[in-house]
């Protein structure tokens, strides 16, 4: 059974009938480029095969209806405020406002693992957009789907309360097969960079340690706070910088050294990607985290072991994704080698009580679709 189906049958069994359609959208790594999104660098994204799907019918009575494989239902009038993962939704709904929107059923199904740092939350915001989008008649070709993730990124800023970047919305929305999506933060421009893992004999193997990461329990908040402040000392944006060493607070100039440097990082590996040499990404995966984990601070415990056994046991290179504090790493590996190298990852979590990590294989996927 696909996605799709198990979403209709999901729809009927909540709420009686047939939806008036499925709309899909994928959890994603980031290649390369973390926590320089709120900061107007540049990122590396590519959409992962696992989609969030959302199954919906459209009301006029102005209520909103929610149902999601896993979590409890949801109930409300379309103009209330709703907490948990309701907001992911009724935050859409208010940070669109389709035209002519008076209600909806909606149910969820995913497949997008919640926590592991694959942006569950995009995923779901931008199935549940693209649905009202085109419910409603508004555009959803590639300008439209920049407004869209432009719009999710709001609702879950300002609706449920993450202060995220926008990176996650973007490529849930215009990522496309077989290429990884370089992002512009500053002005939103991107540019599609085809990543032809499979014919390179190549994986890009994510590694879900199992640690919960949260992006509302304020750490996350706190890095983006210090990037605004060095970013307002220094008086220029971070990707226009070469030197932090005029800041005289040492966290604020290791954070900002992890943003100059990862932005880097992005313009080289987006050149290895455009000349197609994919596994000159390795160094760079290595350099990155160790960025993260000693001048950001977002590493931990998990993800450093996960990272250096992937790379002891033959990944070109590996590092944390998404907003840290746990979730998942990646490693890009020779595609013969994956099996060894998830023996050798699983083996040290257990000899290090942690977690049993759950493996993925990042293949480049489309963005959100009606399905
Ligand atoms: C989370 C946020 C993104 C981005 C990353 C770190 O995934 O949602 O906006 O900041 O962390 O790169």
């Amino acid at each position: 059974m696909t996605i799709s189906g198990d979403a209709w049958r999901a729809f009927t069994t909540a709420f009686g009938g047939d939806p008036d359609g499925i709309w899909c959208a994928p959890g994603r790594v980031n290649l390369i480029g973390e926590h320089v999104d709120y900061a107007g660098g540049l990122c590396l994204p590519m959409a992962i095969p696992q989609v969030t799907a959302a199954a919906v019918r459209r009301r006029i009575d102005g209520r909103l209806r929610l149902h999601s494989t896993g979590f409890d239902p949801v109930e409300v009038e379309t103009d209330a405020r709703v907490g948990g993962w309701g907001a992911y939704v009724a935050g859409v709904v208010w940070a669109l406002d389709p035209p002519g929107f008076r209600g909806a059923d909606i149910a969820i199904v995913s497949e997008v693992p919640v926590g592991a740092g694959l942006s569950s939350s995009a995923a779901l915001e931008a199935s549940v957009a693209l649905a009202l989008a085109d419910l409603c008649g508004l555009p959803v070709d590639d300008e439209g789907r920049d407004a869209l993730a432009r719009t999710c990124a709001r609702a879950e800023n300002d609706y449920a309360g993450a202060p995220t970047g926008g990176m996650d919305q973007q490529i849930a929305l215009r990522g496309r097969a077989g290429h990884a999506l370089l992002l512009d933060c500053a002005d939103g421009h991107v540019e599609h960079i085809p990543v032809d893992t499979a014919a390179a004999g190549l994986t890009v193997l994510v590694i879900d340690t199992g640690t919960g990461h949260r992006l509302v329990d304020g750490r996350y908040g706190s890095r983006r706070t210090e990037v605004e402040e060095a970013t307002r000392l220094l008086g220029r944006p971070l990707r226009e910088v070469e030197s932090v060493s005029a800041l005289h607070d040492p966290t604020l100039e290791r954070r900002a050294r992890h943003v100059v440097t990862e932005i880097a990082r992005v313009r080289t590996a987006a050149d290895a990607l455009r000349a197609g040499r994919v596994r000159d990404l390795g160094p760079l995966l290595d350099a990155s985290h160790r960025s993260l984990r000693d001048d950001f601070e977002v590493s931990c415990a998990e993800l450093d072991s996960a990272v250096d056994t992937a790379t002891a046991a033959g990944a070109h290179g590996a590092r944390m994704v998404g907003g840290g504090f746990g979730g998942s790493a990646i490693a890009l590996c020779e595609s013969n080698d994956v099996p060894g190298i998830e023996a050798a990852v699983t083996a040290t979590a257990e000899a290090q009580g942690f977690p049993p990590p759950v493996f993925l294989h990042a293949t480049p996927s489309p963005g959100a679709c009606r399905c």
